[in-house]
């Protein structure tokens, strides 16, 4: 069975993935510093696939750490780099504290990869990099827009430097996955997304209003040039997401002889603006909402959604699971959090 390293495999995305790995026969090895995500992640991922998983709490910046890890393991064959901040807002406030983070944990990666010889990457990018794009759905060669956020410019600025390593090192393989709005939770309920203090993204924002625990959710710009007045975002359960990096991973694997680095768009293609998002909660749930409409939120983008046809005919993936879905495993997972 073939060790992949997931940095990060205990936050959101990355402990999703973790599950699909082990459903597809990979054994992950996680690495965690905990900043950012909680531990008992690990017992839940453990019980949801009945399997002992090897956690190393350790930060990703610690390339001694880092190294040490890879030694003791001896035989990882790709890494799934999740690690790295994704406050957008804290990002504008913070700048260094990002570019010091996503940038060294990256560069520690991809140090290692070349000392010991470890082949495949894949790298967890964002729409992000397109800005606010001219022309929608957005492909892969869609030119981009300004990036006004230091957290998007860290995911562009990761992609290039990527890039060069590929092409420098003339062995390697890696594709970038520029993921749309990650939501929903495993269908278990066990494991989820965990915003530390108030969460920046809608969803969690939704479950967390309908449990109680914020009086109102916010709607942030009612008068954007789109159906309803709403942002409009490309929303892909995070079940869906963890598959696209197994595939990805996959197709590495079986194109092992070049080198090569592909950035891919992974969502389902379809515009949902957050009152449709909002009200599709509320009829998959049987819930009211306590929302109000409210000024924009600086930063935001109007609209964005994804043409995933070239994930599709090179990776063979599509999304499966639809909003409903994403809604009830959220609210599942939010009931059951605690
Ligand atoms: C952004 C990035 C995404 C990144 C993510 C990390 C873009 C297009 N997307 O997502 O790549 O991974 O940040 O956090 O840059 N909203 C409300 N009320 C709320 C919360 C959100 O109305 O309380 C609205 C927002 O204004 C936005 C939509 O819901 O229109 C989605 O917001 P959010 O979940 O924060 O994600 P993005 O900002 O789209």
């Amino acid at each position: 069975m073939k060790k992949i390293l997931v940095t990060g495999g205990l936050g959101f995305i990355g402990s999703h993935t973790v599950i699909e790995l082990h459903h597809a026969g990979y054994t992950p090895v996680i690495i965690d510093d905990l900043s950012n995500s909680e531990l008992f992640i690990l017992d839940r991922i453990e019980k949801i696939i009945q399997t002992k998983v090897i956690y190393h709490q350790i930060d990703c910046c610690n390339q001694a750490a880092f190294n040490q890890v890879i030694e003791s393991e001896k035989t990882i064959e790709g890494i799934i780099h999740f690690a790295a901040f994704k406050s957008v807002n804290e990002s504008v406030d913070q700048p260094l504290k990002y570019y010091r983070n996503n940038l060294n944990s990256l560069l520690v990666v991809l140090e290692a990869m070349e000392k010991y010889n470890i082949k495949n990457l894949i790298f967890s990018s964002s729409c992000t990099v397109y800005g606010q794009p001219e022309v929608l759905p957005v492909t892969e060669s869609t030119p981009y827009g300004e990036i006004k956020t230091a957290y998007g410019k860290t995911k562009r600025m990761c992609e290039d430097i990527i890039s060069d390593f590929v092409v420098a090192t003339k062995n390697k393989n890696a594709i970038a996955l520029r993921y749309f709005n990650p939501i929903g939770a495993h269908p278990s309920g066990l494991i989820g997304e965990l915003p530390k203090g108030i969460p920046n993204n809608l969803m969690p924002f939704i479950t967390q209003t309908a449990k109680g625990i914020r009086k109102e959710l916010n709607v942030f710009g009612f008068d954007y040039n789109t159906t309803d007045g709403t942002c409009v975002r490309d929303f892909i359960h995070v079940v869906d997401l963890a598959k696209a990096h197994v595939q990805s991973l996959n197709y590495l694997f079986k194109n092992n002889a070049v080198s090569f680095m592909h950035c891919f768009n992974v969502g389902t293609g379809k515009g949902t603006t957050v009152l449709e998002m909002i009200h599709a909660f509320e009829k998959a749930n049987d819930i009211k909402l306590n929302y109000k409409l409210a000024p924009k939120r600086e930063g935001d983008i109007e609209k964005i959604y994804a043409d995933t046809s070239n994930f599709e005919s090179n990776i063979g993936w599509k999304a499966e699971l639809a909003i409903v879905n994403a809604c009830k495993d959220a609210w599942n997972w939010e009931k059951n959090v605690g």
